[in-house]
């Protein structure tokens, strides 16, 4: 069969990585990839928005089932025009998207299923969210309803920083339409962990368990960045614990999307708040993590596509999704400057020496083949992945492959996964 994944990033390296292995699979497309997804598959041009582009190259091409990385292109209604033309899809509609789209369309519905959510109202108008933070008696966590490129949310410990968040959302319109509404919500203290599988929306099989480190600097300090690595299992929700998700979480979500008549398929994301063992539900998102699909797919050892299949075409049942007992890290070099400004086109070399190693895999992001080099491309550049039964073997084959792979200005965290180590 023939795959088109669509997206740019690491994760969609690891899942083009990942499908790749399966003997089920002739063609691989990738729009519009990168440089580490060039060698594996064919990287088309078509942008992830341009979803009729998308949708007349899967029909030229026959492609027989079509994977999205990235969020955008499903809140654009992706998969609902992929549906209207025949083509299989792994990745919700339009309508059951908006749990990741929109903070208030998701902090609803879980407060309409009942599912465990930090206590939240919701705003339209600056002075009564204004009024509500100034009689509030707690630290508060102030969120832009729209996608905000992971940008619109500002955890505020006093009342000054979440007056301030609430202008720049609603004022100032830093977000535009995107902060046209805002949710504010009680802010909780505990440890997060990211809980995804894929779901043909009545069943669901969930993937093992991972750690995103989203501050851009050691020790959890710095601006948020879209991931600055992962790990996998977390080592923090046991097997019993995560059934209990699926059945408090997860399965009263699936259902109240059914019943509101936006049935979701494809990976679900929830992002998790434990607090005094009891797990809450942050953010739901209507994909896969990026960093922690990369530790995922490398500890997989299940054929990804029949769960690919399975969930697109609503027969997911009986299927599982079994998992190598080994530890995964990934950890994220970045150009100079991420999250804020930076530049492109450094050339970077050391890649190739890993090529045929199982334990090490160098996920490609913001890359680009020029001629016979690979240059940066973004801000997150490679996500250098390591497995080893042994969490703290795992983590310093990880950093000595980091050590070994160079361009100008390249960062990187330097504790990532040493959570772990505490535990
Ligand atoms: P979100 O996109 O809603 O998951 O928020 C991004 C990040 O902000 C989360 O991963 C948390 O680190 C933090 N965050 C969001 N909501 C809360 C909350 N209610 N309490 C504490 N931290 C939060
Ligand atoms: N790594 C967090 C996310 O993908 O949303």
């Amino acid at each position: 069969m023939n795959i088109l994944v669509i997206g740019s990033g690491g994760r969609e390296h690891a899942l083009v990585w990942k499908i790749r292995k399966s003997p089920l699979v002739k063609e691989i497309y990738c729009a519009t990839g990168n440089a580490g997804t060039g060698e594996i598959a064919v990287n088309i041009d078509i942008s992830p928005e341009d979803i009729v582009g998308l949708k007349n190259f899967a029909i030229a091409n026959r492609i027989d089932l079509t994977v999205v990385g990235p969020e955008l292109p499903l809140s654009l209604g992706l998969a609902d025009e992929f549906l209207k033309s025949g083509l299989f899809v792994v990745g919700p509609i339009q309508g059951a998207a908006e749990i990741e789209s929109s903070k208030v369309f998701s902090k609803l519905i879980m407060r309409e299923a009942g599912i465990p959510t930090a206590d939240f109202e919701v705003f339209d108008d600056v002075y009564e969210a204004e009024k509500y933070v100034m009689s509030a008696d707690r630290p508060l966590v102030v969120k832009a309803d729209g996608l905000a490129q992971g940008k619109g949310v500002f955890p505020c410990l006093n009342k000054g920083e979440a007056i301030a968040a609430v202008n720049a959302i609603m004022k100032e319109g830093m977000f535009g339409q995107a902060g046209r509404r805002i949710v504010i919500e009680e802010f909780l203290e505990g440890e997060e962990v990211s809980f995804m599988g894929i779901t043909d929306g009545e069943y669901f099989v969930p993937f093992a368990t991972s750690q995103d480190h989203k501050r851009a600097y050691d020790n959890d300090e710095g601006p948020n960045t879209g991931g600055m690595g992962a790990y996998s299992p977390a080592r923090i929700l046991m097997t019993d614990e995560q059934e209990k998700v699926i059945s408090d979480i997860i399965n009263p979500l699936l259902k109240k999307l059914g019943e509101k008549g936006r049935p979701y398929r494809g990976f679900l994301y929830a992002g998790l708040m434990i607090k005094d063992g009891k797990p809450y539900v942050l953010e739901f998102n209507a994909r896969m993590g990026d960093p922690e699909t990369q530790p995922l797919m490398v500890r997989m050892k299940s054929d990804i596509v029949p769960l690919l299949m399975g969930a697109s075409q609503g027969n997911l049942k009986g299927q599982t999704a079994l998992w190598d007992e080994s530890f995964a890290v990934c950890v994220v070099m970045t150009a100079q400057g991420y999250p804020g400004s930076y530049r492109k086109g450094m050339e970077i070399s050391g890649l190739g020496q890993f090529r045929d190693r199982d334990d090490i895999v160098i996920f490609h992001a913001g890359t680009r083949r020029e001629s016979d080099k690979i240059v940066t491309n973004g801000g997150r550049v490679l996500g250098v992945t390591a497995v080893d039964k042994n969490p703290e073997k795992a983590i310093e084959k990880a950093y000595s492959a980091v050590s070994s792979v160079h361009f100008d200005g390249s960062f990187f965290r330097r504790d990532i996964g040493k959570r772990v180590l505490k535990r």
